[in-house]
Formats: C-alpha cells, sequence, structure tokens
C-alpha cells in the first residue's frame, strides 16, 4: 500500500534570498505580473516565483496609452488585492513614474507606504546610476529594490519609442555599468527590457544578482511577461518577445456571444438554473 507522508512537501516561500539563491544554484525564475484577487491567486497556485504588481496596470487595466498616470494609491489598490491571494509567491510592487524619481524623501514614504499599507516583499524601481542614492537609501531603512534597466516606459517621453534599447557600444556598455551601480546600490535582482539578448547574457554573467529578462533572450536568470500579454488578452500587442500561451480574447467574445444569444432566444436561464 502507498504510504502517504504526515508531511507533505510544503511549496516554498520566496523571498528576496531565495531568488537570488536561485541564481547560485541555476535555477530558472519564473516572474508574471498580476493586479487582481484571482489571476494572483491561480499563479500561486501553480508556484510562479514572483508575482509584479505592475505598473503596466495603467495600459491594461485602466486603458492609458503609458503607465505615466498611474498613481501610488493605485497601485496600492491592486497590490491589496493580490496581497490577498499570495501564499508563497514573493510580490513586488512597482513605484510608479514621480513617485521616487522626485528626492530620496518622496522615495522614501511612497515606499514606505506600499510596504506598511500592503506587506509586500519589495518594490521595483526603474532607472540607472542617478538612482544609486534613492535605491541605496530604500534598501538601507529596510525595503527591498528590484532594479528595471533597458526599455524603462515611464521614460517613454524621453525616447519616443518602444523599439529595442542598448543597441550601440556607448548605450550597452552604459547598460552594463548601470547594472554594476544598481547591484553595489543593493538591489536583489534586476528586469532587463527589450535589449539584445547577446546583451543581457554579458549583464547576467557579470552581476551576482539574477536578472529578470522580457524581450532579452534566453540567457537571464528569469523571465517575466505581462500576463495579459501571454494569455492573449491584450490581442493587437504583438511584439516578438511575447509567446502567446492562450487566446483568452477569443474564449471571452465566444462565451458572450453564446450568452447574448441565449438570453435573446430564451434559452438562459432554463428551469434548472431557476429556484
Ligand atoms: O509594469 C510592468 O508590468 C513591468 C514589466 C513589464 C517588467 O515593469
Amino acid at each position: 500500500m502507498k504510504q502517504h507522508s504526515p508531511h507533505p512537501a510544503k511549496p516554498r516561500v520566496v523571498t528576496t534570498k531565495t531568488v537570488i539563491t536561485m541564481k547560485r544554484n541555476g535555477e530558472k525564475i519564473a516572474m508574471l505580473t498580476a493586479y487582481d484577487f484571482l489571476v494572483a491567486k491561480y499563479l500561486d497556485q501553480v508556484g510562479i516565483d514572483i508575482i509584479l504588481v505592475g505598473d503596466s496596470l495603467g495600459n491594461v487595466v485602466q486603458g492609458y496609452e503609458t503607465t505615466l498616470p498611474v498613481t501610488v494609491d493605485d497601485m496600492i489598490y491592486h497590490a491589496k488585492a493580490v496581497k490577498r491571494a499570495v501564499k508563497n509567491a514573493l510580490i513586488v510592487v512597482d513605484m510608479p513614474f514621480m513617485s521616487f524619481q522626485t528626492s530620496i524623501n518622496d522615495a522614501v514614504r511612497n515606499a514606505g507606504r506600499i510596504m506598511k499599507e500592503v506587506g509586500v516583499g519589495a518594490v521595483k524601481l526603474e532607472g540607472g546610476a542617478y538612482i544609486a542614492d534613492i535605491v541605496k537609501h530604500l534598501v538601507n531603512i529596510g525595503i527591498p529594490v528590484m532594479g528595471h534597466l533597458g526599455l524603462t516606459p515611464q521614460a517613454i517621453n524621453k525616447f519616443g519609442t518602444y523599439e529595442v534599447r542598448a543597441t550601440t557600444k556607448e548605450e550597452a556598455a552604459r547598460l552594463i555599468e548601470d547594472a554594476k551601480i544598481l547591484t553595489e546600490a543593493g538591489t536583489f535582482a534586476i528586469v532587463i527590457e527589450k535589449i539584445p539578448a547577446e546583451l543581457a547574457k554579458k549583464v547576467t554573467e557579470i552581476i551576482p544578482i539574477p536578472t529578470i529578462g522580457i524581450g532579452a533572450g534566453p540567457h537571464c536568470d528569469g523571465q517575466v511577461l505581462v500576463v495579459y500579454d501571454m494569455l492573449g488578452l491584450t490581442e493587437e500587442f504583438k511584439p516578438r518577445f511575447v509567446h502567446r500561451y492562450s487566446e483568452v480574447a477569443e474564449t471571452m467574445r465566444a462565451a458572450f456571444r453564446t450568452y447574448i444569444k441565449d438570453v435573446k432566444g430564451g434559452k438562459f436561464p432554463t428551469e434548472k438554473e431557476s429556484y
């Protein structure tokens, strides 16, 4: 007869330390975004390592053109819903545009609100060497920070396009330098977005903390996608780096069409669905 252990393997509770150890052990890190209770619950149930409450919610939940209008209150609202669902994954929350760039005081106040009011594991800040002092200060006072280099959507008005970043020798050298400086400042991981795969490989080899790639090739220590993109909900958004794992938009439309037809045709509700 099969013996059942009274102590089945417990799912791992992921911390910032866990992800650094994962890099050391050569274990890839799987990260996806979530903005609500149910998606976060299903991600956590299937063993995602990191859930990012990204400011991409400005695009995919709120319908803005860019992430710039997103506020700290918006991030806290969505992060609270995610937090209620998650038992094991590390939750990281984006610091939105102008919530940290203005001063160390603003960064401490806003990151402090996110940590205190939601109770998550870390915050993520977009930017390179120029935010190193802010990162250092947050880490020193006990707020873990994930960096974000390469394509940084909060800087879209500076660049004007969402094209691949760091394609010249000078830009590549600057990105490597930024990654080193952020590592020294105390980040526990760095998202590198939409840069050449060979450059991402180099960064991953140079820095001791994990790189989490999005459009940065296969050599990063982990990967992240916007959950609505990989589910096929954001149909018009089709960059090369988005692998569609489902076609949820079409599934939803089909269900909605059938519902409308059933209501109009008097087929719903049936007796079985009535009291
Ligand atoms: O806001 C976001 O979802 C992000 C990921 C794309 C990395 O920053």
